[in-house]
């Protein structure tokens, strides 16, 4: 079999296609070909091998420039990673590769992405139009490896499509146009593979609505232990401030009945750390990365944002609701004006899509998102923590050292579906919801209340894999009653 696709297994679909033909516990070579300059040091190589792993192969790198291109048939899936087309193409055949990967489309699964699904079709010529450049080899003959009639064109979301277009109309050939997520898997007929999963908040794609919330996920390196970070629909960071801060003393967090409390009271490396040691890392994993900001005086907060604007985030969460620090962020979410003015001054500053992420210790948090909108925020995400507090009775001291810390998890999800469901009565943007959504049910309840995309926190800590398991219950939901998009969820109850 084989599956041509952009960026690699980046969505549910691709994997669970993926996993239907590569053998579960079998071997899989990542072919690192493609890129001459950096062969396995290429920064996608760690989630490629991931996600391999993920599928529970075992996975080694293969180059076809150092090693007898025979060793592949031995392999259950061969993936052929992107870079430069001409080059992969050139070494295969010069190393007579073709017999070996003909091997492993026929008795497993060999999957190209980018670079490796242009090779695999009849021609790369289309390449010839975005990147002659790459074509230091001087090829001549553009023809491809001609296992499939396909041409496809990846990265179409990035890269102008009108001269795919227009070599589609010259030549008469058909184009399959993919983005990132997609695929096509050649079966009898081509099958395109499409992410309908997929959510679209303020101009930003997300592969699925998951997104981690901020401050359960930290920058994501401890999580991607456990699976590639691209199966997620994106990250919220944990936030972010001007300066570096130390957070609360402890004790910060204690359970509670139907979740925690916690008063970690913005801990983090501060912004220009973010950008220079954790972004770079968060931008190779394939999935969107939202920048959660908080500061102390509106003036840091625009800082903080400036800093962002030019970097590879794909959007800002402003987080004017945190309970847990005596200076900053509630104060500016718990009146109409505190909102309105924050969010204002920060969408002068901001050129990126603005989420405004909202306090539920309000009296009607449906006015805040109104402010909010008017602001000119692009979205409002909801909720965050609810202020609350346990007290040790044998010390008749708060546990918390704080006293008062927010609450979060399971229990605050009846909460969090009221206060969605009143504020998408009350505004245009797109809401994204949260709240101790735990289950893929409690998921389908926050979209039909009215969210567009979702966030998922508390429980992660219990279940690190909850992300994973309700696309995978939404999915099924999705099969059971004939939907084809999110979109068709979200805002459907039926209010008595
Ligand atoms: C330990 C912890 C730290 C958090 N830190 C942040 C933060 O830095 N910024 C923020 O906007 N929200 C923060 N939150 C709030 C969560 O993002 C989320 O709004 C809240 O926990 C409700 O969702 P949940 O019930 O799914 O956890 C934090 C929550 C927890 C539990």
């Amino acid at each position: 079999m084989i599956l041509l696709c952009s960026n690699g297994l980046t969505s549910q679909e691709l994997l669970r296609e993926a996993k239907k033909y590569g053998k579960a516990a079998g071997k899989a070579a990542l072919v690192v070909t493609a890129d001459p300059e950096y062969k396995e040091k290429n920064y996608h190589v760690p989630r490629g091998i991931k996600e391999l792993e993920f599928l529970g192969l075992s996975v080694d790198i293969f180059d076809f420039d150092t090693q007898p291109a025979g060793q592949l048939p031995a392999y259950d899936v061969v993936v052929l990673m992107g870079g430069n087309p001409y080059y992969l193409l050139h070494s295969i055949r010069e190393h007579h590769g073709e017999a070996a990967l003909r091997a492993v489309a026929e008795k497993g699964l060999l999957i190209g992405w980018s670079a490796g699904a242009l090779v695999l079709g009849p021609t790369i010529a289309l390449i010839d139009l975005y990147h002659p450049q790459l074509n230091f080899l001087h090829l001549t003959d553009l023809s491809g490896l001609g296992f499939t009639e396909v041409q496809v064109m990846p990265h179409c979301n990035k890269e102008d499509p009108e001269k795919a277009r227009e070599y589609q109309r010259e030549t008469g050939g058909k184009v399959v146009f993919l983005k990132d997520g997609e695929g096509v898997l050649l079966e009898e007929a081509p099958r395109k593979i499409e992410p309908r999963l997929g959510v679209s908040v303020a101009g930003v794609e997300f592969l699925n609505p998951l997104i981690a919330a901020s401050g359960t996920f930290g920058f994501g390196r401890e999580y991607s232990e456990f699976y590639p970070l691209s199966v997620l629909g994106g990250i919220s960071c944990k936030g972010t401030t001007i300066k570096e801060r130390p957070g609360n003393p402890p004790p910060r967090v204690t359970e509670a009945p139907g979740g925690m409390l916690n008063a970690v009271g913005l801990q983090n490396p501060g912004v220009d750390h973010f950008i220079k040691e954790d972004l770079p890392w968060l931008s190779k994993q394939g999935t969107r990365i939202i920048a959660n900001v908080a500061g102390n005086a509106p003036e840091d907060y625009c800082a903080t944002v400036e800093k962002l604007n030019g970097t590879s985030v794909d959007m800002i969460e402003l987080n004017i609701s945190c309970p847990n620090v005596k200076q900053g962020g509630v104060q500016f979410g718990t009146t109409c004006e505190g909102v309105y003015g924050i969010t204002s001054e920060v969408r002068k500053h901001c050129k990126k899509p603005l989420l405004v992420k909202l306090s539920p210790n309000v009296t009607d948090i449906s006015e805040m998102a109104v402010a909010a909108e008017s602001a000119g925020a692009d979205a409002v995400s909801l909720i965050n923590t609810l202020t609350g507090m346990r007290i040790d009775i044998n010390t008749r001291r708060p546990i918390l050292h704080n006293n008062t810390g927010g609450f979060s998890g399971p229990a605050l999800l009846p909460i969090a579906l009221r206060m969605v469901w009143q504020t998408s009565q009350k505004v245009k943007i797109p809401i994204v919801g949260l709240g101790g959504i735990s289950t893929w049910q409690d998921a389908v309840e926050m979209l039909l209340a009215g969210a567009t995309a979702l966030q998922i926190g508390t429980v992660l800590f219990t279940d690190p894999y909850a992300p994973i398991k309700i696309a995978q219950g939404l999915s099924r939901y999705m099969d059971e009653n004939g939907i084809q998009g999110l979109s068709e969820l979200t805002g459907g109850v039926k209010p008595w």
